[in-house]
């Protein structure tokens, strides 16, 4: 039976960075379910925040995070990653990552969303994941066995305490891998939505595997939408980055006008939720938006994979007018941890976007979610190799929860469909009840799952963990960041008023 001091499931940049601290001391398993390249990291273009510029501090960035996630944020665990995130980023340039930088050779720092500053590092203009991906894969050990295409499909619990998990390879064999520490980086779960700009394979397994087990799991009501999805024939094929509206692009209808003005005093770059939700009430009334790009000189060269994108799409970069709309873009709850990415199973930890440790609060401030998985990775590293290992739990479980799922599950597009539509951007009660009635009983007739069948695990993992959002939707009766109830808008104004008043109050400063 094989085991190892540590397994870790998936292979996104929390992972990598997990596993190449881990590494130095202790055997890692790392599964991903298609390719180490199948991640939300490697899509990841804008960057990481940090306060690096002279007139930047912690503190400012700490209250652009709270303000942006409409003060639902645990507000230490904030403080951990705006202190922490600096000090850790000039690690890893000192050992050899590369940023981009301007012509004298200073970091060059870009502008997002709801930041009162510029303090986006970025790598390849606009490659920022995947440049992070390449640097931690150099770093690990052969301490480290990369297994691709095994699906990790549920954890083995015996007397409370998580002890391996159990996966599936590609001939459907179930293996049973034993661990002292087992860490959830399966990322958030894009997929669930018609449109997205998660990887293909990120559809909530990691939620609906920890909710098998009996891990607490908090917030699934805050699901991001990133207001600017390339829009092209029905379909969103990629995102276009926040950045590009950081370099001065605008949101416009056909004719011109511009969607943000008198909605928000930051404009095109509002938080995420007033802007994806501004878009939203223009599509629905029959516009199209676009990104207007003109007054972006060099946007090639700055912005490398969205001039391919789009090309590669049919989008003429010189014309100047990118469509777009909005999709899913990132999960603020997930699996509840502390400070050391513990969930409420002993042995069993989570990192990344498969995390909730609180930073996001209701909404997501653009490019805190690398820092995330950089900072709370590293510090559960360090509380990893201070703790002294049990000997591996090596118990045969019964195999009796592993009996056959016989439902006939909804089909992705189903899920897919239903999930955009009421349980999306814009919410309403009685949409919530219904789709709660529907996925329901999915949930409950199935918590056993024979795992020799990839594709109606994953569909079982959609159902449950979109069932998982749209009960936690139905159960917040406020509107708040990410979680809009048309039931309850006037919650929504009192969080607006707040935020507004805040950037009134940086800018006064500022200016
Ligand atoms: C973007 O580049 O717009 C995405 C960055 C993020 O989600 O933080």
């Amino acid at each position: 039976m094989p085991k190892s001091d540590v397994v870790i499931v998936g292979s996104g940049l929390a992972a990598l960075v997990a596993a190449s601290r881990l590494c130095m001391e202790k055997n890692v398993i790392i599964f991903t379910k298609l390719t180490i390249n199948n991640s939300n990291s490697m899509l990841a273009q804008g960057g990481v925040a940090a306060a690096f510029a002279e007139n930047d501090s912690w503190n400012s960035h700490f209250e652009d995070t709270v303000n942006a996630g409409c003060h639902h944020n645990d507000e230490t665990a904030v403080r951990t990653l705006v202190q922490y995130g600096p000090h850790f980023i000039r690690e890893f340039i000192e050992k050899g990552m590369i940023f981009d930088k301007d012509s004298l050779g200073n970091i060059q720092l870009g502008q997002e969303g709801a930041h009162s500053n510029r303090r986006i590092l970025h790598a390849g203009g606009d490659a920022t994941g995947k440049a992070l991906i390449q640097f931690f894969k150099q770093k690990l050990s052969t301490n480290v066995q990369m297994i691709e295409q095994e699906f990790a499909v549920d954890l083995m619990i015996h007397e409370g305490r998580c002890i391996g998990v159990k996966t599936v390879n590609q001939q459907g064999q179930i293996i049973d891998y034993y661990a002292n520490h087992v860490i959830l980086a399966t990322g958030g779960c894009g997929g669930l939505y018609e449109h997205s700009s998660n990887d293909e394979t990120v559809v909530g397994d990691g939620y609906a595997m920890a909710f098998r087990a009996g891990a607490e799991l908090v917030d699934m009501e805050f699901v991001q939408f990133h207001p600017t999805l390339l829009y092209v024939n029905g379909r969103c094929p990629g995102l276009i980055s926040e950045a590009v509206r950081g370099e001065g692009a605008i949101l416009v209808t056909k004719n011109g006008r511009r969607i943000m003005e008198g909605v928000h005093p930051l404009l095109d770059l509002a938080p995420r939720d007033i802007v994806s939700r501004a878009i939203y009430e223009e599509v629905r009334n029959g516009e199209t938006v676009y990104l207007d790009i003109t007054m972006i000189e060099n946007f090639t060269t700055r912005f490398p994979t969205i001039t391919d994108l789009c090309e590669k799409n049919g989008v003429s970069i010189t014309e100047g007018k990118i469509p777009i709309v909005p999709g899913a873009h990132f999960m603020m709850g997930g699996i509840r941890v502390n400070e050391n990415s513990q969930s409420s199973i002993p042995g069993l930890y989570a990192v990344g976007e498969a995390a909730c440790t609180g930073v996001h609060g209701a909404n997501r401030l653009a490019s805190n979610s690398l820092l995330e998985g950089i900072v709370f990775s590293n510090l559960m590293a360090d509380y990893i190799l201070q703790t002294e290992d049990r000997p591996i739990e090596m118990t045969s479980l019964s195999t009796s929860r592993a009996s056959l799922y016989s439902r006939n599950l909804p089909t992705k597009s189903f899920i897919q469909k239903t999930m955009m539509n009421a349980v999306g951007i814009v919410r309403k009660k009685e949409e919530l009840e219904k789709v709660v009635k529907v996925f329901e009983p999915y949930v409950y007739h199935g918590p056993s799952i024979h795992p020799s069948n990839q594709e109606q695990i994953e569909l079982l993992n959609m159902v449950t963990t979109a069932w998982l959002i749209a009960s936690s939707a139905l159960e917040r009766e406020e509107s708040r960041g990410g979680h809009f109830r048309l039931d309850f808008p006037e919650t929504i104004l009192s969080f607006e008023k707040k935020r507004i008043t805040q950037v009134l109050k940086k800018q006064a400063v500022v200016n």
